[in-house]
């Protein structure tokens, strides 16, 4: 939630490098934006409600000189409403400094009224306005000296980067938020993500958690609990920029759903004997933990449900936000798998530290290897996928569920027929997401494009598959969407059912066909319009979206089509896809 970007070089347009950084990073917050660059040691600020993605660059010429040092921030707000006095970056009265903020001051509320009392005036809602005073009450003994006694005081998560109107510096710190530095030559960047600096360089250093970077020729990174200069390694970066653009494609969203006719291969091309690691920690477990948010939840979810028809293995699941709360059952010897796509999502993370205080071992499945979730890890599955830039999730979705398949596979003894089952489902992924195959999910789309509500059901693996379409279908298509097991329906849900409700369902061709085709008989008796997603057409069905036989992968496959109904849902509903209102792609906030 909320992308920061900073740069500070050789170059004379800091703000426009800062503002086509953060257009990078839009998918991370996108209420309100703003920046602050230095101009002759004046500190400048420009900020404004609205998508940075829809301010034009040749504005920029009218409000700036030339410039060598700026921040910046795209906000998804949190603490105060969407206005330009709340947006990034804050200053004190004297607009000696200027500071942007990922994440949340816990103890702002008690620092704010201390403040107050002290004489300062506040100007915005936030919690970052609170960094800020408490900076300036130090400033007199230097930005850095001032920002480490300020941080001293916080409560909470914080990625923070500060300039101020002395030096020629920017100062960034982090607990719990990413940043990256990016260092090029004579210039060096710091981003919430990669993709802010990939045009100017693919070598980064990472800050970690309780650490301080000054950026300046070259970037000096300090641990805060020792005061002590730590040397960091330079690391290079596989991704490039036509990764992070929308190439051909209107949205993102529909470029990475085109992307999974590769991706799955790439992401089951595994070397380094990973997946045999897991398989090895999962048999030596007393209890394995499956945790991940959100889409990533609904994974876990279906991977027990893959774990105990293929290994024959129980696995325990939960959302990244209630794991906390099996604190009492963790050993030394239980087993945290965390699977996400971003390494940052707060839920997945605070289980994670949960874990790693009781002893467990921690493994992440994770498509950013930069990530904390990442670096926190004892062992890394990487997704492979390339960024994931649309707020839903869709390849790092389906590499997640390979990679999971994989395992249960691999933990069963068969590793090289999962490895085959993977490789003809990619194929047959890449036979289907054809033109005619869009259309004729395009055509679904413009019958049901009005509906208020509609449902999805689904059996054992492809329960959780129907929870995940619900998760599509409400993200960008703002429809109310609800997931449910088949058996379920009887059990309340199906008084929802009216005349020519939507109903999907996701009929695997295997043991439980039969059962799920009988529930959606049950839909259809009560007026029901029924949408199969199935390998076989169905009398049953009013609208048929085939999709191959694929055996133990079949929630790869049945989900494809459904993240296309729901970007097809958008469009002609009006919404932007890659930007829903009220979400961001990163939840970094707890
Ligand atoms: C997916 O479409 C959602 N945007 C969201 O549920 C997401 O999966 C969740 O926030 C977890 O994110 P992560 O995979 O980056 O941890």
């Amino acid at each position: 939630m909320c992308g920061i970007f900073a740069y500070k070089g050789h170059r004379n347009n800091a703000p426009e490098i800062v503002i086509k950084g953060l257009k990078m990073l839009e998918y991370r917050g996108y209420d309100s934006w703003g920046i602050a660059f230095k101009t002759d040691h004046a500190l400048n600020i420009h900020k404004q409600v609205g998508k940075i993605g829809d301010f034009k660059i040749s504005d920029l010429k009218k409000m700036t000189a030339k410039s060598q040092l700026a921040i910046g921030h795209s906000r998804w707000a949190t603490h105060g409403g969407v206005t330009q006095m709340n947006a990034h970056p804050h200053c004190t009265e004297k607009n000696e400094i200027a500071i942007v903020h990922n994440g949340i001051i816990e103890n702002f509320t008690e620092l704010k009224k201390i403040l107050i009392k002290n004489g300062h005036i506040f100007k915005s809602e936030t919690d970052t306005e609170v960094v800020a005073h408490l900076i300036e009450e130090n400033l007199k003994k230097g930005l850095e000296k001032a920002i480490k006694m300020a941080i001293k005081k916080l409560e909470g998560r914080y990625a923070i980067l500060v300039i101020s109107e002395k030096e020629d510096v920017i100062i960034a710190a982090r607990r719990g938020s990413p940043l990256i530095v990016g260092v090029g030559k004579d210039e060096n960047f710091i981003a919430s993500d990669i993709p802010a600096f990939l045009e100017y360089t693919k070598k980064v250093q990472y800050l970690d958690d309780n650490e301080m970077v000054i950026i300046d020729k070259k970037p000096k990174f300090i641990d805060l609990k020792t005061d002590k200069i730590i040397k960091k390694r330079e690391v290079p970066i596989e991704w490039n920029v036509e990764n992070a653009e929308k190439g051909v494609y209107p949205h993102f969203m529909i470029k990475e759903i085109m992307e999974q006719k590769d991706t799955i291969c790439r992401t089951i091309n595994q070397n380094g004997g990973g997946i045999e690691k897991v398989v090895e920690s999962i048999k030596k477990a007393y209890g394995t933990y499956l945790v991940g948010c959100g889409t990533a939840g609904k994974v876990c979810l279906a991977a027990s449900y893959l774990f105990s028809k293929i290994a024959k293995k129980h696995i325990n699941t939960t959302f990244g936000s209630e794991f906390p709360s099996y604190h009492h059952f963790l050993t030394n010897r239980s087993l945290l798998i965390a699977v996400s796509q971003s390494g940052e999502t707060a839920d997945t993370l605070e289980a994670m530290e949960v874990a790693k205080e009781k002893g467990c071992k921690l493994i992440s499945i994770v498509n950013v290897e930069s990530s904390t979730m990442a670096r926190m890890s004892d062992i890394i599955i990487p997704l492979k996928v390339g960024p994931e830039k649309a707020v839903a999730s869709t390849k790092a979705t389906t590499a997640q569920l390979a990679i999971l398949t994989l395992i249960a596979y691999a933990l069963a003894g068969d590793l090289d027929r999962g490895k085959q089952l993977l490789i003809n489902t990619a194929g047959q992924i890449n036979d289907m997401l054809n033109p005619r195959y869009e259309d004729h999910i395009k055509t679904l789309a413009k019958k049901i494009a009005g509906v208020e509500s509609m449902y999805v059901i689904g059996k054992a693996v492809n329960y959780p598959m129907a929870l995940e379409a619900a998760i599509k279908l409400q993200e960008v298509s703002y429809i109310h969407a609800e997931g449910f097991a088949g058996g379920e329906l009887k059990h309340g849900p199906i008084a929802l059912i009216s005349k020519g409700t939507p109903c999907i369902a996701i009929v695997a061709n295997d043991e439980t066909k039969n059962d799920i085709l009988g529930n959606t008989i049950e839909i259809k008796a009560r007026g029901g319009y029924i949408i199969g997603v199935s390998p076989e057409n169905n009398e049953i069905f009013d609208y048929w979206i085939k999709v191959p036989d694929v055996g133990d992968a079949s929630p790869i496959v049945n989900i494809i089509p459904i993240q296309i109904l729901a970007y097809h849902l958008a469009i002609m509903r009006q919404n932007n896809p890659d930007m829903p209102r009220n979400l961001a792609k990163s939840v970094t906030v707890k």
